[in-house]
C-alpha cells in the first residue's frame, strides 16, 4: 500500500481523520503553550516602575469612571509615525501595575501614555474645564465639574489593599499611610518626607491651583502628569530607527 493510499484511508474515515487532526493540533498546542509554564515572568523588568501613589490611583479611577479610555489610548505602538509623535513605544512593564490596563482600542484624541510633563498643570486644568479654550478645534467634552468635586478619599487604603491582592507590591506602610499620603501629595506645605521615601519620582504640589481642598481635578492631573515619566527610557533605546 503506497503512502497516498494509506492517507486516503484516513481521509475517508471521519472518526480516524478527527483523531489524527486532534493529535496534530495537540502537539502544536503543547509546543506553543508548554514553554510559558516554565518562564517566571513574561514581562521584562525595567528600572523605575513603582506602584501608583494614592493620589495618582484616585486620579486613575476618575479617568476610568469618566470613560477617558473611550477616546484615548495608552499604548504607543512600535511604528515610526507613533514613536515620532508620542515618544518611545510602550514597554509591557509600564502597565504592569494597571488593573485593569488602559491600553484602549480607539484614538478619537491622542495617545496619553507619555503625556506626563508635556503640559503645565494650569494647561491641564484649563483644558479639562474648557478644552476649546486651549485647542479651538477640539471635540473633547468639558469636565469642569472635576474642579469643584471633593475627591472621595476615605476608602483609599482599601483600594491599595485590593491592588495588593492582585499583585501590586504595596507595602504595609503604604497602605497604613494611604490617606495621609494622598492628602500630602496635593499639599506642598505638608510634611512629605515619608511620602517621598515610599514613592520615587513623585510630584508634590497643588495640582489644580486651589489649595483649599483636594478635588477630583487634583487627582486626575496628578495622574496625567505622571504618565510615562517613571521609566528612564534612554536605557531602553534599543532600536535606533524607532527613536
Ligand atoms: C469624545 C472623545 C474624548 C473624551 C471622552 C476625552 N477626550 Fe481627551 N481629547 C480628545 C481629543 C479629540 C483631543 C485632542 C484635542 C484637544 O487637545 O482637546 C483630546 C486631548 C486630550 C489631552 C491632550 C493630549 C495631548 O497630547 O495634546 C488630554 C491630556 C486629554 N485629552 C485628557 C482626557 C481625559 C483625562 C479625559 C477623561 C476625563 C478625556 N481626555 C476624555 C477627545 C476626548
Amino acid at each position: 500500500m503506497s503512502f497516498l493510499e494509506k492517507h486516503g484511508k484516513i481521509e475517508r474515515n471521519v472518526s480516524l481523520l478527527f483523531v489524527f487532526s486532534l493529535v496534530a493540533v495537540l502537539i502544536g498546542g503543547i509546543v506553543e503553550i508548554a514553554p510559558l509554564f516554565y518562564v517566571k515572568n513574561t514581562i521584562e523588568k525595567v528600572e523605575g516602575m513603582r506602584p501608583y501613589t494614592p493620589l495618582e490611583l484616585a486620579g486613575r479611577d476618575i479617568y476610568i469612571r469618566e470613560g477617558c479610555y473611550v477616546c484615548h489610548s495608552q499604548m504607543i505602538r512600535p511604528f515610526r509615525d507613533e514613536v515620532e509623535r508620542y515618544g518611545h513605544y510602550s514597554l509591557a512593564a509600564e502597565s504592569m501595575y494597571d488593573h485593569p490596563f488602559q491600553w484602549g482600542s480607539k484614538r478619537t484624541g491622542p495617545d496619553l501614555a507619555r503625556v506626563g510633563g508635556r503640559y503645565s498643570d494650569e494647561w491641564h486644568v484649563q483644558h479639562m474645564i474648557n478644552p476649546q479654550s486651549v485647542v479651538p478645534e477640539s471635540i473633547m467634552p468639558s469636565y469642569a465639574f472635576l474642579a469643584s468635586a471633593d475627591l472621595a478619599k476615605s476608602n483609599i487604603a482599601a483600594h491599595l489593599k485590593a491592588n495588593k491582592m492582585v499583585g501590586v507590591p504595596y507595602t504595609e506602610a503604604m497602605i497604613e499611610n494611604a490617606l495621609a499620603d494622598l492628602e500630602a501629595q496635593a499639599n506642598p506645605d505638608a510634611d512629605t518626607s515619608g511620602l517621598e521615601e515610599r514613592y520615587a519620582k513623585i510630584s508634590i504640589r497643588d495640582f489644580d491651583g486651589n489649595p483649599a481642598k483636594v478635588t477630583e481635578m487634583d487627582a486626575l492631573v496628578a495622574y496625567l502628569q505622571m504618565l510615562g515619566t517613571l521609566v528612564d527610557l534612554k536605557a531602553y533605546q534599543q532600536n535606533e530607527n524607532l527613536r
